[in-house]
């Protein structure tokens, strides 16, 4: 049986494209996207799903009572899935230890940066990028890890480097990241971790 894999998103999505994209390619064989959630509203990779036909769902942080109402509400979503599998692509919320303790080795998270540089609390999205330029690293990637209790400090699964280039803004260098590193990596890791729980279920 296919690994039954849950993304979350924030925003644009394109990571969530690049994970659709491989499932029908067949670069992801052992696993199966079943559910979508954001937790912001109207944001583009819901229509992504949608157009997948994956079931998509929001749910914000402020209708459900703060953070502790999301997780409530995001576990019932995952577990009336099935969901084995939790791919955080382009989530911008930290998940608290209480949930991640609950799915050990069973989340990864896609970070801009060669994690031990430029993560952590407050290096997300543009700000990674921005962070790497003004340090004036002339080298730098995307990272796939398992997400624990330390935001960005789960076990790395795999990483890819990314040259900065003369001139380079942080939109730029976000777009190389993303289309050199994170797109390759990321469902390369998915189907790993998806084999890996597939087999452990055989
Ligand atoms: C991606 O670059 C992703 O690595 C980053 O945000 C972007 C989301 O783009 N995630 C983080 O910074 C999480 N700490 P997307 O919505 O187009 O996939």
């Amino acid at each position: 049986m296919l690994t039954k894999i849950a993304v979350l998103v924030s925003g644009g999505g394109t990571n969530l494209q690049a994970l659709i994209d491989a499932q029908k390619s067949g670069i992801i064989k052992s696993g199966q996207i079943v559910l979508v959630v954001s937790n912001v509203g109207g944001a583009y990779a819901l229509e992504r799903a949608k157009n997948a036909g994956i079931e998509a769902l929001t749910l914000r942080n402020r209708d459900l009572g703060g953070q502790e109402g999301f997780e409530r509400a995001l576990q019932e979503a995952l577990e009336a899935h099935s969901v084995e599998l939790i791919i955080l692509a382009g989530f911008m919320s930290i998940l608290s230890g209480d949930f991640t303790s609950r799915w050990p080795e069973r989340i990864i998270n896609v970070h801009p940066a060669l994690i031990p540089s430029f993560c952590g609390k407050g290096f997300y999205g543009l700000k990674v990028h921005e962070a790497a330029l003004s340090y004036g690293v002339k080298v730098t990637g995307a990272t796939v890890h398992f997400v624990n209790e330390v935001p960005d400090g789960g076990r790395i699964i795999d990483q890819k480097a990314v040259y900065v280039k003369e001139g380079d803004t942080p939109e730029v260098l976000q777009r190389r990241v993303m289309e050199e590193a994170e797109w390759v990596i990321l469902p390369r890791a998915a189907e790993k971790v998806s084999k890996e729980i597939m087999e452990g279920k055989a």
